[in-house]
């Protein structure tokens, strides 16, 4: 009887309105997901980063020659043949175009 209640509750209660989670800072995510082999500073200085050969985002003849597409694209889909992750189902849209931001700004340091 008590189960019959609760599913009818459940029936014509509407459900919550899904709160979306706040967008996390570049940096945060920058220091969970993308620091094992980008390294802190961004140049790819790490014992994975070396060995898959990561790109040092500080140079600025990667900057020049990597667009805003190619970034975000790396970011969304990967790049399997050298093991980096896609993160398109990781991060909002909002949180791929604060990454690509942050690997711009290692080009300024
Ligand atoms: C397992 C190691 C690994 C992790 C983790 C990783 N990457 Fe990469 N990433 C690579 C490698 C290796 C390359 C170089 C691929 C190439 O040059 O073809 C790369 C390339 C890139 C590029 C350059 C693409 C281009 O066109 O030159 C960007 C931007 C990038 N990564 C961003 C990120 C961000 C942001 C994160 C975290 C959300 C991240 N990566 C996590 C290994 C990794």
């Amino acid at each position: 009887m008590i189960a019959i209640a609760v599913l009818l509750a459940q029936a014509i209660t509407p459900p919550p309105a899904p709160v979306p989670a706040p967008p996390r800072p570049a940096e945060e995510i920058w220091m969970q997901k993308c620091k094992l082999c980008h390294g802190e500073d961004g140049r790819s200085r790490t014992v994975k980063g070396r060995k898959l050969k990561a790109p040092d985002f500080t140079g600025q003849k990667w900057q020049t020659h990597t667009d805003d597409r190619e970034i975000v694209e790396a970011i969304e889909n990967g790049i399997p043949k050298r093991e980096m992750p896609a993160f398109k189902d990781k991060l909002t849209p909002e949180e791929i175009q604060s990454l690509k931001a942050f690997v711009r700004a290692f080009g300024r340091k």
